[in-house]
């Protein structure tokens, strides 16, 4: 069976990234909210728990206290930063709410030999955050490592295999974040790396199969990597049962609609049609200015188009999305402070509507999982690492009115900021980049002409959530590179900007 870690979440922003590295580590990891009852978690039965930091004072009204009887399973615990103050809380040891929150770099002594510190730095560089200072650690329990702010910054008892720190080693910043996981995973639960892509896909497999029977499937492929691994994994299980359906809806990147079908198509083999619904949208955009008008709009079009294809293929009872693992925990963790802010969600309610049930085939996975994955299923290196593209595509790039004529303009320079950004071999440096369409004209001069015309920007952030994220510093050779090629290359642009802002206080697309 399957070695798994149970990470409860008690509302820290970190929380879904310490799953992702205990997987780095080939060990199967999942989360549930931090008031799991202990018959469930016994019923999981996993090989350790890890507790996760979170944004309150144990004593705070709202605070999220778990069961003290998890402390008493025999099963090894990790407790992380809130989850320290709440074992020392719920464990007889002392805590007193501070006055501020502490925040930051620290710096933490090792100062008793621990299985936890094993093979680290003595004096180490910790990412630390606690509302509470411990006072005293519990009965039984022996302090193992101390900072100047925090003089209780770690603990354990050996004998409950229960291990807590002060301090965040699922960040990078703590510079020996990894060393404690492994030691923790490996040493004191006596983990197996066994969690492996292959098995999942095997097994994803033979379940698609029995779920589906002699029945049809359907699935919406929008190009990007999401829906294309879950249906190509579908397509893997059922073949021709399943039929993949492409919209164009006439604001996707220049080439995107027949690069799509030729790379599942004809490249991978997956049964597609492709329909072209270019007019149907831009009927519905014309004259329409507003985003989020645009934004819904663009989603029942889509409905309408993908419902009129689907009901054309007989027997269909299941329709593929291509949810991931951090949707699925955005939906049971609990709404602290720092919890994630909501994902874009484009087709809600398109499976009720049409009376389907749904396959989710990596709902189980995290991103760079599933990029993982379409490698293993046959997708290019260069498609897998794509930056993530909207639903309502170059919709919310036009500021201001939607046309064909329009979508031309953007996808022109769009192609060009992109084919720049790759020849600098700076695209997995950023994490988006994309042109912007302004609603705006100014004046220039080409030649001895004057021209009057549209106003581009380009905008390139950097950022691992998608929730916070800082204007990337673009060289300047790649800059004026891009913008000389988008007034000479694009009609009807003569003026270039760039976007300095970071979010927050701007978002990332300026709709
Ligand atoms: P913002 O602009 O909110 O974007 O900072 C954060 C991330 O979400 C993407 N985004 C969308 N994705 N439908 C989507 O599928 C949408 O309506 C939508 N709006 C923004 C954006 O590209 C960025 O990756």
């Amino acid at each position: 069976m399957t070695q798994t870690v149970l990470v409860l979440d008690f509302g820290s922003q970190y929380t879904q990234l310490i799953a992702r590295r205990i997987r780095e580590h080939r060990v199967y990891s999942f989360v549930h909210p931090f008031d799991l009852a202990l018959d469930k978690i016994r019923e999981l039965a996993p090989t350790a728990i890890v507790l996760s930091g979170g944004p309150q004072s144990v004593y705070a009204e709202a605070a999220p206290h778990c069961s003290r009887e998890i402390f008493d399973l025999g099963i090894p615990i990790l407790g992380i930063c809130y989850s320290m103050q709440l074992a020392a809380f719920l464990l007889g040891g002392r805590v007193e709410a501070a006055a501020e929150r502490e925040y930051g770099r620290a710096e933490v002594d090792v100062i008793r030999d621990s299985p936890l510190f094993r093979n680290t730095p003595a004096h180490q560089r910790v990412w630390a955050s606690h509302g509470d200072n411990i006072l005293a650690a519990p009965p039984g329990f022996e302090v193992t490592a101390s900072s100047p702010s925090a003089p209780i910054a770690a603990f354990e008892n050996r004998e409950r295999a229960c291990y807590c720190i002060q301090f965040h080693p699922e960040v990078t910043h703590t510079e020996a974040g990894t060393q404690i996981l492994k030691n923790f995973l490996f040493d004191i639960a006596k983990c197996q790396p066994s969690w492996d892509l292959g098995d999942y896909r095997r097994r994803k497999v033979e379940e698609i199969r029995a779920q589906v029977g002699d029945r049809h499937v359907i699935a919406a492929v929008s190009g990007g990597v999401d829906s294309s691994v879950a249906a190509l994994l579908v397509a893997e299980a059922i073949g021709d049962q399943l039929t993949a359906i492409f919209v164009d809806n006439g604001v996707l990147r220049k080439h995107e609609a027949m690069q799509v079908v030729s790379r599942l198509s004809e490249g991978l083999g997956m049964h597609i049609v492709a329909v072209d619904a270019r007019e149907r949208f831009y009927e519905k955009l014309a004259g329409i200015e507003d985003p989020e008008v645009k934004r819904k709009r663009i989603g029942n079009e889509f409905i309408a188009v993908f419902e009129e294809e689907a009901k054309r293929i007989p027997n269909v009872e299941f329709l593929v999305q291509g949810t991931l693992y951090p949707d699925v925990i955005e939906s049971v963790s609990i709404k602290g402070p720092s919890s994630i802010i909501k994902t874009h969600h484009n087709v809600g309610g398109l499976p009720e509507k049409m009376g389907l049930k749904l396959i989710e085939p990596v709902r189980e996975l995290f991103k760079d999982e599933v990029r993982r994955l379409g490698l293993e299923l046959g997708l290019e290196e260069e498609f897998v690492w794509r930056h993530p593209f909207p639903g309502p595509g170059l919709a919310v790039r036009i500021l201001g009115e939607v046309n064909a004529a329009r979508v031309e303009i953007l996808q022109n320079a769009d192609e060009i900021v992109i084919d720049e950004i790759r020849k600098a071999d700076l695209y997995r440096e950023t994490s988006q980049a994309f042109a912007v369409l302004l609603p705006v004209r100014s004046v220039g001069v080409m030649g001895d002409e004057r021209t009057y015309e549209n106003v581009l920007a380009i905008r390139a952030v950097t950022t691992t959530d998608f929730m916070t994220a800082d204007w990337f510093r673009m060289p300047h050779d790649v800059l004026d590179r891009m913008a000389r090629r988008i007034v000479n290359e694009v009609r009807g642009v003569n003026r270039v900007v760039y976007d300095i802002s970071s979010k927050p206080p701007s978002t990332i697309e300026w709709e």
